[in-house]
């Protein structure tokens, strides 16, 4: 399910001219969730960071996927990096609320949406500056969450 949404990105990352690596363990469990709706989280992190490299040089994101042994559960932790503009201290808090952008084009959905679905997920996320520029996103999700409210919308449309 991740393999097939970093390849899809891979594309579009590379066809934006941002070089792009990402480290992905073929051994990794199998996550259990809507696939469409966790597609779209990974689709608008990606984007998200690819629109932060515009205007950088050597623009670069990278997507890293490992496993986290937390003492509740385990988790597949999804890291996304880019060497963008970054995030200010003063946005930080409210990236997540709709409508908040400070791109001419943005609707300021994407982390929004990102964050609800994450929820139903009962996964986390986390920002944090990426050195020496850009910014990190971590995505942690539970190999066995109580999914019976994820599994029941995969038929949602
Ligand atoms: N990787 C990132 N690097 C720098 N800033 C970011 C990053 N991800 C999010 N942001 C900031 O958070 C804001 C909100 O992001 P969000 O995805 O919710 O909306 P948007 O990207 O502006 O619009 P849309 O997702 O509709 O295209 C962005 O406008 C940007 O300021
Ligand atoms: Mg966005």
């Amino acid at each position: 399910m991740i393999a097939v949404a970093i390849n899809i990105s891979h594309r579009r990352i590379e066809e934006h001219g941002v070089e792009f690596t990402s480290h992905y363990h073929p051994g990794l469990p199998t996550l259990h969730g809507d696939a469409t709706k966790l597609r779209q989280v990974f689709s608008n992190l990606i984007s998200n960071a690819v629109q932060a490299t515009h205007g950088v040089e050597n623009p670069r994101v990278s997507i890293d996927t490992m496993v986290e042994l937390g003492q509740a559960a385990t988790g597949i932790r999804i890291e996304i990096c880019d060497n963008g503009t970054g995030i200010r201290e003063e946005e930080r808090e409210r990236i997540f609320e709709p409508f908040f952008t400070t791109r001419s084009k943005g609707t300021g959905l994407g982390l929004a949406i990102v964050r609800r679905i994450l929820d139903q997920h009962q996964a986390s996320i986390s920002i944090e500056t990426n050195h020496p520029s850009g910014t990190c996103v971590s995505v942690v999700l539970p190999v066995t969450p109580q999914i019976s409210r994820s599994r029941g919308e995969v038929a949602e449309r």
